[in-house]
Formats: C-alpha cells, structure tokens, sequence
C-alpha cells in the first residue's frame, strides 16, 4: 500500500527532498515511527491517514535509501565517564601514578625540598641526572649566557628558522664523542628512538626488526607503529637473536634494536656478540646507550667506548637528559644514514628545535665529562651499572615503602609500577651518584631496614650475591659477593 501523503508529491520530488520530508512529517508518520520512536515521537494520532482510516495500516520495511537519511538519536558518548572508569581501572589495580613535588635545590644535589605533605627536605635516590650535571657550575653558566645572547626558544623548526651554530656544534661534538659521521639532534631520546627506527623501517624495503624482549617503550613504539615483521629474542641473549635471524633471508634489511645498560633492571648487554651477531647475518644493529652516555668509557661514550665496540655499532642513540642533565636525545651514525633520517623523519621535521639553553648546557656537559672521565675516572660503576633495583614485587607494597621512606626519613625513591615495569616486578629504582656521601647511604640503609620492617616485609635476600641480607648487622653485608657497599639490591617478601 503506498503513502497516502508522499503519493501525492512527484517522485522525483520525494527523491530530492526526502531528508526534509523525514525530518518535518516524520513525527507524524506511524510508519516512521517504527524505524525510530525516539526519534519520530511515536505519534500516532497525528497521522490524518491514520485518524480517518485506522483498519488500512499494514507496516512494511523502508527501502534502503530512505532508512539512510533517518537521523537515528543515540545518547552522544559519554567521554568523561569513559576517562572516569579506565582511570578507576589503574587505581584498583595500584598502578595510578600521583607525582610527588620534588623541587630540588640546584646548590646541593641531590638535596630537594618535597611538597607533597607539606614541604620537607629530602635526599633524592632516584634521579636520572646521574652526575648531577644538571646543577654543574659550568653547565649552569652556559645555560645563562645562551639565554641572555640568544633567547629561551629556538624560534622553529630545523629547517624553518630553528636551526643555529649551537645545534651543529652539538651535532658535531656528539658525532666525535660516538666515533661516527654525524649525529642528529631530536627533542628527546624518546622520538630519536621512535622516529629513527620506524622512519628506518618503513623505507627499508621489506624490512625485518630484531627486538630485545626488555627494549624501552620508544623502540617498542617505533617498531610497533612500523608493521613491519619482528623478531622478539630473549633479554641480552645473542643465540637466540642467531637463531631468530637465521630464519629470514640474509639478503633482507634488518635491525636488530637494544639497549646497553637496561633502564630498570641496570643489567648490561653482550655489547660485542650482540653486535657481531648482528653484523654476521647482515643485520644493521640500533644500540640506545640512553642510560650509558656520560657515565662509562675514557670519555663517558658509554658502553661501545668501555668495550672497544664503537666501530661494530651502526647506530647509537643517546640523551641530553640523563648523565649530561639537560633534555634531548639523539643518534649518531654514518653520514648517509643520518642525513637519511633528517630527511624523512616527521618526528624530526615537524618540531620546534632545542632551545639554546639546552643546547649550551648539553655541550658544557659532554665537555666536563669527557674530560673529567679521562682525568681521573667517576666512581660510578658498581658491580654492572649504576642502577640498582630494589625488587618489590607488588605495587600496591611498592608505593608504601616509597611513601613511607619520603614522609618518615626523607629519602625519595620512586616506586616503579606496570606498565613501566612489567606486574610483578615493581620495584624501588635506586641510581646513587658520586654526591650521594657513604653517610648518606649508610643512612639510607638503616632507614629502609626500618621502613622493611614497619610494613611487615619478611627478610630478603640479595638480588645479586643471593645471600640473605642480614638486617641487624648490615654493614657485615657491605663485602657481600656482589661488591655493592651496602648492598641494597634486594628483594622484598611481602607477606
Ligand atoms: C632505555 C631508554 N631509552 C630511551 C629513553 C628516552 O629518553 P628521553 O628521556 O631522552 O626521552 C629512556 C627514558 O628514560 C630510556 O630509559
């Protein structure tokens, strides 16, 4: 049965002005308002068919094409409880992080004052400015005379405006420091990884990655966002990364991307059978000595230069914002390959470059340390790395013996949570620095026996030596097998 009402209007009227159709008479229609009472208001007395009528009714389905133009009201999305609910999902599994005020005091690091109940003095443990670079006479001095001759920002990007002698002399003094070509700047180490090696991976054609199990969230992103085919091999193990690349053809691109010293667990990778492993198989291999730079080798290169491997490395990624405690990262390669990633990677292209504060403190940093090293050799390299993980285990205990170890003795280390470190092995990251005094640590240690024991922890054993560590006589443990005075790297027994 057609429409009493649309039978009237010509087709090709109904055809062009179906929408407004829709949308002025619908209310009125019963048969619209069974594609949508919400919509339509589901009134059907006002259908003047309807009311003279009533027996001749049959509903049928609307042809596709006028179902189209039936603006369907749904309830708009709820955004904010959307945001509401995965937050609460974190804080119920205590992996919601709330910063703490950490204002630290450039004129004795690593002193600062907390903020967070109130404002009290504290010893931070858990810095990544390892040398406490950042608060270097020096470093400081440059930063003010950059700022006063050229300004705060930079003014673009590299190739808009932004680019100046500062950043070439850094990009220069960062190549000579790695032994290579040339090396790029990027506003952190986080993009360096990320755009390099997916810039790398979708131009490389039929391009394979490599990746360490334990890699840092910037190459996994890189590599992620890439798509292209990867290899995950077992954390610093070289033969199962032999066994991975033998199953792709030799003749295939291939990276193989992996970390020196491992950001949370400070272990140190087999720099040189990763390398040639890599390079037996064809393989360009991504090394990200993030956590390195400054600290190991003659002239804190990091762990290529401490190994003699700089020649077996084909791409060395760094930070301004660690060891040289300013921000920024970088990589540094063969020419061809850096000019290759200036050129097509939008992470370095499409962003204002590093301001000349950064700039200036970045190469007083890497000059201090490079000589400083060579002179008389920092005091920072304890059994493998300077960082040293006090395994936890749980987050919920993590963040109360963070908590209580800021608020009752002043000590601040950051409770590291999923998904920073995987559920499970929630720790206390500790990276003591040569201003970190042995009054200081021993004062530490006595203060996290206390806090181990108020919380009811159970006794532990070290991560390292697996000796029990023997609370009522620690400095008996001080010689322990693994050789770090006062050995903190334990683990907890949460009852
Ligand atoms: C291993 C590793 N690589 C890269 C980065 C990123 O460095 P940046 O802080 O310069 O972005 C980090 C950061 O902590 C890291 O731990």
């Amino acid at each position: 049965m057609s429409c009493p009402f649309l039978s009237k209007l010509t087709s090709s009227y109904v055809k062009n002005y179906w929408p407004h159709l829709v949308k002025s008479y619908g209310q009125s229609c019963p048969f619209m308002v069974t594609r949508s009472t919400a919509t339509m208001g589901g009134d059907v007395a006002k259908c003047p068919f309807l009311a003279e009528n009533p027996r001749q009714v049959q509903l049928v389905e609307a042809p596709a094409v006028m179902q189209e133009d039936v603006i369907v009201k749904r309830p708009p999305f709820d955004y904010e409880n959307f945001f509401r609910e995965q937050i609460m999902r974190k804080k119920k599994d205590h992996s919601y992080r709330v910063f703490k005020k950490v204002n630290r005091d450039a004129s004795c690091f690593p002193r600062a004052v907390e903020s967070s109940w109130g404002d009290r003095p504290i010893t931070v443990w858990c810095a990544n400015d390892y040398l406490g670079m950042s608060c270097h006479p020096k470093v400081k001095e440059a930063v003010l005379a950059a700022l006063h001759r050229f300004g705060a920002g930079a003014g673009g990007t590299r190739n808009i405006s932004g680019n100046s002698l500062l950043h070439e002399q850094l990009e220069s003094e960062l190549a000579k420091l790695h032994k290579k070509d040339s090396a790029l700047i990027f506003t952190s180490c986080f993009v360096a990884n990320d755009s390099t090696l997916f810039t790398l991976a979708k131009l490389l054609p039929g391009c394979h990655f490599f990746s360490d199990e334990g890699n840092h969230a910037s190459m996994i992103q890189g590599i992620r966002n890439s798509q292209v085919p990867k290899h995950i091999y077992r954390h610093n193990d070289a033969q199962h990364l032999r066994e991975l690349l033998t199953t792709v053809d030799k003749s295939t691109p291939k990276i193989v991307a992996f970390e020196t010293v491992h950001s949370m667990t400070g272990a140190i990778c087999p720099l040189k059978e990763l390398c040639s492993v890599s390079r037996e198989f064809g393989a360009l291999n991504f090394v990200d000595e993030v956590h390195a730079v400054g600290l190991y080798g003659d002239r804190g290169a990091g762990v290529g230069e401490r190994d003699g491997e700089l020649d077996n490395m084909d791409i060395i990624s760094g930070t301004l914002g660690k060891a040289f405690g300013n921000i920024g990262g970088y990589i540094a390669a063969s020419s061809q390959l850096v000019d290759f990633v200036r050129s097509y990677a939008a992470g370095f292209i499409f962003t204002t470059s590093l301001p000349p504060t950064v700039l200036a403190g970045a190469i007083a940093a890497i000059n201090i340390l490079s000589n400083r090293l060579i002179e008389k050799g920092f005091p920072v390299e304890s059994d493998q790395s300077h960082i040293i993980p006090v395994r936890i285990g749980n987050p919920y205990v993590c963040t109360k013996v963070s908590d209580a170890l800021l608020k009752t003795k002043g000590h601040y280390i950051q409770a590291i949570n999923y998904p920073t470190v995987a559920r499970g092995e929630e720790k206390l990251r500790l990276a003591p620095t040569p201003f970190h005094t042995k009054s200081m640590i021993d004062a530490f240690v006595v203060d996290l026996v206390d806090v181990w024991h108020d919380i009811g922890l159970r006794h532990v054993d070290c991560a390292k030596c697996q000796r029990r560590y023997d609370f009522a006589d620690c400095s008996a443990q001080a010689s322990s097998a693994c050789g770090i005075p006062n050995c903190p790297q334990v683990s907890a027994v949460v009852r």
